[in-house]
């Protein structure tokens, strides 16, 4: 069985509340259960932090034994090297993803620390980015 985690960063724990008109009114709870119901087969685990350092530490620890991650740094995918040099440390590929199209908003959230490291890049497609991500580890 395959073993997948999400990881979410800064401010994904709000989805459902902030922004809707940008991120969409589904709770990433909501979300995630459908997704585990629909691939049953992969094991799909979580986690999401406000904080930088939380998230590094984590990506060091899922990062030698899982067969993918889908990432989604949110803001500190726009400023950490920290996170981009883990991205890079790690052996399990990541599939950098974000909810919205980066790239038809403000000019700071063009620059990516993770996507030179990443396997590929995902975004614009609301929560199923994270889906086309899932798929990307299963093909
Ligand atoms: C985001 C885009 C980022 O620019 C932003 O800071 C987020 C969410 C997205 O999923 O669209 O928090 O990563």
């Amino acid at each position: 069985m395959k073993k997948l985690i999400i990881i979410n960063g800064p401010n994904l724990n709000l989805l459902g509340k902030r922004e809707p008109a940008i991120y969409g009114s589904h709770t990433f709870t909501e979300f995630l259960d459908e997704i585990k119901t629909k691939y049953h087969n992969v094991t799909i685990d979580y986690f999401q932090s406000n904080i930088e350092g939380e998230l590094i530490d984590k990506l060091q620890e899922v990062g030698f034994s899982y067969d993918g991650i889908v990432l989604n740094a949110a803001a500190y995918t726009h400023t950490s090297i920290g996170m981009g040099d883990a991205v890079k440390a790690i052996e399990t590929p990541v599939v950098e993803v974000h909810i919205s199209n980066t790239f038809n908003r403000e000019e700071f959230r063009h620059q990516s620390y993770i996507s030179p490291n990443s396997r590929g890049v995902i975004l614009g497609f609301g929560l199923q980015s994270y889906e086309l991500a899932i798929q990307s580890f299963l093909i």
